[in-house]
């Protein structure tokens, strides 16, 4: 059954995601890419060309269309699970992973990025910060209903396998000191 990660920008879905598929051999799906190799955009262009009920629109088809069968591993985008019944179709369909990261370590991570993310454009490092510890706040409510929660900085592949294999025990994968 597909495994999703998912969490906010910038927690390291995609590049953790990737991994985990590597060790698994399984298939590896980032539902931004998908979309936009799909559409022929990028998703900042998505956003400023159709929308981003559009956008919202592309990615809930893309969770939909995923089979319980599939041997894949499926980085999300950090809205993803925020909209229509997302979050409801991931745990259906297979395992979901919340990959908990401090608003801090996200902000600086965003920061760092040189992917484009419309959310977060043009924002100073003091409002992005802000932003993040309020918008992440409010997303937690969804994310908070992954079967298993990952947590800490610094994450790696074989965290989440643990975790898929021994049941939801984040405080085995948190990395002391926490960085927030
Ligand atoms: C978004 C996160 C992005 C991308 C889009 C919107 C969000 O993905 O889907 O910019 O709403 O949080 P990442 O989480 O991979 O940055």
């Amino acid at each position: 059954m597909p495994l999703f990660l998912i969490g906010y920008m910038g927690s390291g879905k995609s590049t953790l995601g990737r991994g985990v598929a590597t060790a698994l051999g399984w298939r590896f799906i980032d539902t931004d890419k998908e979309i936009e190799r799909r559409e022929g955009l990028s998703v900042s262009e998505i956003f400023a060309l159709k929308g981003e009920e559009a956008f919202r629109r592309m990615e809930h088809d893309l969770i939909a269309s995923i089979s319980p069968d599939e041997r894949a591993v499926v980085s999300t985008g950090g809205g993803t699970p925020c909209h229509f019944d997302n979050m409801e179709l991931m745990n259906a369909a297979g395992v979901t992973v919340y990959l908990k990261i401090p608003a801090g370590a996200l902000a600086r991570r965003l920061l760092d990025s040189r992917t484009r993310r419309p959310l977060i454009e043009g924002k100073s490092p003091e409002e992005l910060l802000r932003y993040i510890e309020e918008h992440l706040a409010a997303r937690e409510a969804y994310y908070n209903r992954a079967a298993h929660v990952v947590e800490g900085v610094g994450i790696r592949p074989e965290h989440i396998i643990e975790a898929l294999r021994e049941g939801n025990r984040p405080e085995l994968l948190t990395d002391p000191p926490r960085n927030n």
